[in-house]
C-alpha cells in the first residue's frame, strides 16, 4: 500500500467532516469532499488526476458500497446537490441517493465520462431538514459507483431571519427619549429624556415611573443634553446601585460632555459623581451613547463637537469610541494607554456587540453617507479624511453605508447576529444581517410610519427590541418582536 493509496475505516472518517461556513442567508455552494465522508466498502485514492481536495473515493465494485456525507442546513428547504464523479468505463454506474434515509433519487445514472481523469457533475434537487442531514450514494450495480470526488450542496436562500413585527406601544407621552438600558433582571429599564434630563423606570408591561433627573445637565439647544444610560451589569439596588449617564453638563461653569455615576436604589437617583470629563460639547455632534461591553468595561461614543481636528487627535476624547473602567480609568489593553479605543469618528451613536463579541457601531456621516462599522481596538475610521468608503491606508472602510437621507442612524442593537439600526432622518428601522465580519442582506422597515427613530435596545432574554421615536412631543417607546 503506497502513501497515496490508503484506507480509513468509516468510524474514523466520520469524525473528519469538513469545516463549513454555514452562512444562513447566502446561497453559495459548500463543497464536501468524498475523501472526508463516511465510506462503506471503498478506498480513498488519488491516482487519477483532476480531483479536488486530497483524493477521491473508489467504491468497491459491488452492489451496496456507499459514500455518506453529513451536511448541515441552517433552515429546512430545497438544496441542489452536485456529485462530481468520473467513470472510465462505458457502463452506467447508477446509485441510489438517500437523504436522511429516504430515497430521493432511484438509480441515479452516472454514465461513462470517457476516462477516469475526466470528471463531470451530476445535479439533483432535494429537500433538506434544518440541522444535520445524512446524504448517502449507494451503488446499485455490481460494477459499483463511479469514482466520487465531492458533493457540492447549494441551499436555497434561507427565509429572512429576524423580521421585526409590527410594534405595539410600551409607553407614550415621552419627550425626546434618548437611551434605554435594562436592569439585569430584564424586567424593567431606565430611560432618559434628552431635554428634560428626566430618567424613568419602565417595566416590561409599560408602567413608567420617574426616578429623578441627572443634576448639572444642560442642553446645547441642539443635540446635547441627557443622552446615554448604562445600568451596572451587576446592579441589584442594594450592594450595587451604580448607573451611568452620558450628559452635557456645566460643572464649575464649564459646559462639557461628561460621564457620571449615580446611585439608583430602585426608586430614586442620588449621588452624582463625574467619572470622565473633558469631552467637548457643541450644539451638534455630541455622540452620547454609553454601554457596557461583554468584557465588563464601559464604552462611549463621542462626537467631534464640530471640530473635525479632534477625531484624528489621539489626545482628544472627541471623535472617538472610548473604553474605560467604572471609575473612569483607561481600560486595560486600550491601544494608546488612554481612554481611546478607536478614532476617526464623526458622531458614533450606535454601539453593540455580536455573538462573537465583535463590536459594531453606527455613525452619523456628514452630508453624504452614514456608516455601519466593525470596531477594532486602535483602528482609525477615517473622519474627516473619509466619509463612507475611501482607500486611505490605515483607515477602515465601513461595512455598510447609507445616504444620510435614508438613515442618520442614532442607535444600534444586535439580536441573533442581525443588526437593527434606528434611523432619525430616514424615519425607519434598518435590519442588517451580520455574517462574521461582513454585513449582509439589508432591509428597511416601518418607513415613515412612526417618524424619527432614535433609541433601540434588545430586551434581555427575549427576541424583542424596544424602539423609541424622536419627534420631540408625544414620543413613544415601542416594542417589536423579532421573528
Ligand atoms: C480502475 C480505476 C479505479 C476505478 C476502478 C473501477 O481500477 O483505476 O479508479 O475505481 O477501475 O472500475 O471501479
Ligand atoms: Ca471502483
Amino acid at each position: 500500500m503506497g502513501l497515496t493509496k490508503f484506507f480509513l475505516p468509516a468510524v474514523l472518517i466520520a469524525g473528519l467532516l469538513p469545516a463549513t461556513t454555514a452562512s444562513p442567508a447566502a446561497a453559495a455552494p459548500v463543497r464536501y469532499q468524498a475523501e472526508s465522508a463516511t465510506i462503506s466498502q471503498g478506498l480513498v485514492e488519488s491516482n487519477h488526476a483532476g480531483f479536488t481536495g486530497t483524493g477521491f473515493v473508489n467504491a468497491d465494485n459491488v452492489v451496496g458500497s456507499y459514500v455518506q456525507w453529513s451536511v448541515p442546513a441552517s433552515a429546512a428547504g430545497q438544496a441542489t446537490l452536485t456529485f462530481r464523479f468520473a467513470n472510465g468505463t462505458t457502463a452506467n454506474r447508477s446509485g441510489d441517493i438517500t437523504v436522511n434515509g429516504a430515497l430521493v433519487s432511484d438509480e441515479l445514472a452516472f454514465n461513462g465520462t470517457g476516462a477516469w481523469t475526466t470528471w463531470q457533475d451530476r445535479v439533483i434537487t432535494v429537500n433538506l431538514a434544518a440541522g444535520t442531514n445524512t446524504i448517502r450514494a449507494t451503488s446499485t450495480t455490481a460494477a459499483g459507483l463511479p469514482n466520487l470526488d465531492a458533493l457540492d450542496v447549494d441551499t436555497a436562500p434561507a427565509p429572512v431571519r429576524g423580521t421585526p413585527q409590527t410594534p405595539t406601544d410600551v409607553t407614550t407621552g415621552l419627550a425626546l427619549p434618548w437611551a434605554t438600558s435594562f436592569l439585569p433582571d430584564g424586567q424593567s429599564a431606565l430611560l432618559t429624556e434628552r431635554n428634560s434630563f428626566r430618567v424613568s423606570r419602565v417595566t416590561l408591561n409599560g408602567t413608567r415611573t420617574t426616578v429623578g433627573t441627572v443634576p448639572n445637565s444642560v442642553t446645547t439647544n441642539g443635540e446635547g443634553g441627557l443622552m446615554g444610560v448604562a445600568v451596572s451589569p451587576t446592579w441589584n439596588g442594594t450592594s450595587d446601585q451604580a448607573v451611568y449617564f452620558f450628559h452635557t453638563s456645566n460643572d464649575g461653569g464649564q459646559t462639557q460632555n461628561r460621564i457620571v455615576r449615580m446611585n439608583f436604589n430602585g426608586t430614586a437617583l442620588s449621588n452624582r459623581t463625574v467619572i470622565v470629563s473633558g469631552i467637548r460639547s457643541n450644539t451638534f455632534h455630541n455622540g452620547g451613547q454609553l454601554k457596557f461591553g461583554p468584557d465588563g468595561y464601559l464604552y462611549a461614543g463621542t462626537g467631534d463637537a464640530q471640530d473635525t481636528s479632534t477625531s484624528q487627535n489621539n489626545n482628544s476624547l472627541n471623535g472617538k469610541i472610548l473604553r474605560f473602567t467604572t471609575s473612569g480609568a483607561a481600560a486595560p489593553g486600550n491601544p494608546f494607554g488612554t481612554l481611546v479605543f478607536s478614532k476617526g469618528h464623526r458622531n458614533p451613536q450606535g454601539l453593540a456587540w455580536d455573538s462573537a463579541g465583535r463590536m459594531w457601531s453606527a455613525e452619523l456621516g456628514d452630508t453624504q453617507v452614514d456608516e455601519l462599522n466593525l470596531i477594532i481596538s486602535g483602528h482609525n475610521y477615517g473622519w474627516p479624511t473619509c466619509q463612507g468608503n475611501c482607500s486611505t491606508p490605515g483607515m477602515d472602510n465601513p461595512k455598510r453605508t447609507w445616504t444620510t437621507a435614508e438613515a442618520s442612524p442614532s442607535s444600534l442593537a444586535i439580536v441573533n447576529d442581525t443588526a437593527y439600526v434606528a434611523a432619525l432622518r430616514g424615519q425607519r428601522l434598518w435590519r442588517v444581517e451580520l455574517n462574521g465580519t461582513s454585513a449582509g442582506a439589508t432591509q428597511a422597515y416601518f418607513t415613515n410610519t412612526y417618524g424619527r427613530l432614535r433609541s433601540i435596545v434588545k430586551v434581555p432574554g427575549a427576541n424583542t427590541i424596544w424602539i423609541s421615536t424622536s419627534n420631540t412631543t408625544n414620543d413613544r417607546l415601542l416594542r417589536s418582536e423579532i421573528r
